[in-house]
């Protein structure tokens, strides 16, 4: 790799979430629920050149690896993206991340009717589509903004 090609240095250890989709940057950190309260070192990347999307962003965090369910969540947003664990500088893992048939109790679902808004404890379920996000219950699609609609 040539300097030119790192823009941002390399990590210690942690996770480095490689071929973002370029602008998606600062939903992953929201979806990581990373808003730099927490004192985690993160870098990033945005709109940098990639040989395979042509631009990518890249998120580099340290001291942290992500669960199955923060990995599915983010093949929503960043379906290209490439999953590094590191560890004392050396990339130990890497993998892609692969769409869910169906996420749950992760994400809101928009429609102020459904049950899963009328504070009762039922856990939200959206079948994950081509091209958004359908409740199970009230059938009403995510398709844009799905970090605005992040459970706590
Ligand atoms: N990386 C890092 N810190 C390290 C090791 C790697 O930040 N100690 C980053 C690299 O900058 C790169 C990503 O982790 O963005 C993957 O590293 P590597 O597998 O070495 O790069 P490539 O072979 O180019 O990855 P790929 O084939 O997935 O594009
Ligand atoms: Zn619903």
């Amino acid at each position: 790799m040539t300097d030119t090609e790192l823009r941002v240095s390399k990590i210690q250890s942690g996770t480095v979430i490689d071929h973002v989709t370029a602008g998606e940057a600062l939903h992953v950190l929201t979806l990581l629920g990373i808003d730099g309260s927490g004192g985690e070192t993160v870098s990033l990347g945005m709109n940098v050149p990639s040989e395979r999307l042509g631009k990518k962003d890249v998120v580099k965090v340290e001291g942290r690896e992500l669960s199955e369910s923060e990995l599915e969540v983010l093949s929503l947003i960043a379906p290209e993206a490439t999953i590094n664990i590191v560890r004392e500088y050396d990339v130990v893992d890497k993998r892609r991340v692969e769409p869910p048939e169906e996420v749950s109790g992760v994400l809101t679902c928009p429609n102020r009717d459904c049950i899963t808004n009328a504070g009762e404890p039922v856990a939200t379920r959206f079948a994950v589509l081509d091209d958004g996000l359908r409740c199970e219950y009230c059938g009403d699609i995510v398709r844009d903004d799905i970090t605005a609609h992040l459970a706590d």
